[in-house]
């Protein structure tokens, strides 16, 4: 069933200015002409808002799409963890097109009750990160640049649909980011900046870039390295430096929003991941 959207009405498109790119070699940044139909893009989403609109994409985008769908589904079946992968087939996108973000919406909706609201890059995580209380997730519309489709350093919507949507479709993993949400929205209103950047820090290294044991292996379990080739190989490559997942550790680290991860973070179960977001409530 659709859910309504009317409740955010209230929340404006965007507060803050979205985090700007500054990698240098990624060829999205520099290229005028992909500024402009990134722009042009997220000006139709704010047009719209909170409504999702159609959108219209180049058979460059479609190309790119189905580019990276092609490479990653069977990595995806060899590497990813199984909620993911459950997800994946549940949600069961299209290879060849840019799925329409309003048409991922309603599955998910109907699934879990998750809803993708479009947005323009990258939020702080003030932003972001209150709104999963509200089973809501900001999402990108356009698609990376066609000169690099193996990494973007700016979310787009291939990293989305690809990477987070089909986590979505699963129930334990929407209550877990339910309960990020709220904690991050009580960090928020207690103006508590160290909390935040701590449930930011343990939003990244679980559900953006996380790895996982399961049944003995080793899986993808986030969305940067799921829903991207670059990070996905870099995620199971031996050379590629794995530490078990460890909160005292984590919080020592920052993000590089711009550079591909430099180590991954394995957890040790599903369970440990929910216990320390419960753990994180509980400082809130
Ligand atoms: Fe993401």
């Amino acid at each position: 069933m659709r859910r309504d959207r009317a409740f955010l009405e209230d929340v404006p498109f965007a507060q803050e200015d979205y985090g700007s790119i500054v990698q240098t070699d990624y060829p999205g940044a520099h290229d005028e002409a992909y500024r402009k139909r990134v722009q042009s893009l997220i000006d139709h989403s704010e047009e719209a808002w909170p409504e999702i609109p159609e959108y219209e994409y180049t058979d460059e985008e479609h190309g790119v799409w189905s580019f990276v769908s092609e490479v990653l589904t069977p990595l995806q079946d060899r590497y990813s963890c199984e909620a993911f992968l459950e997800g994946r087939d549940a949600l069961d996108l299209p290879d060849d097109h840019v799925p329409q973000l309003d048409k991922v919406s309603a599955k998910m909706e109907d699934e879990t009750g998750f809803m993708l609201a479009p947005v323009g890059g990258l939020l702080d995580q003030s932003e972001f990160l209150p709104r999963l209380s509200q089973r809501v997730m900001r999402c990108t519309p356009y698609v990376r640049h066609s000169e690099n489709p193996f990494f973007t350093p700016e979310p787009d919507i291939v990293h989305e649909l690809r990477g987070h949507a089909p986590m979505f479709m699963h129930e334990p993993f929407a209550e877990l980011s339910v309960q990020i949400g709220e904690s991050a929205k009580k960090a928020v209103e207690a103006g508590d900046e160290d909390l935040l950047e701590l449930i930011g820090l343990f939003y990244w290294y679980t559900v953006e870039y996380g790895l996982i044991r399961e049944d003995g292996n080793i899986k993808i379990f986030g969305a940067g390295n799921n829903g991207g080739i670059q990070d996905l190989l870099r995620s199971v490559d031996p050379t590629i430096e794995k530490k078990p997942f460890d909160m005292e550790k984590i919080k020592e680290l920052t993000i590089d929003y711009d550079a591909p991860q430099q180590v991954f973070y394995v957890a040790e179960s599903y369970e440990q991941i929910t216990e320390i977001a419960s753990e994180l409530g509980k400082m809130a």
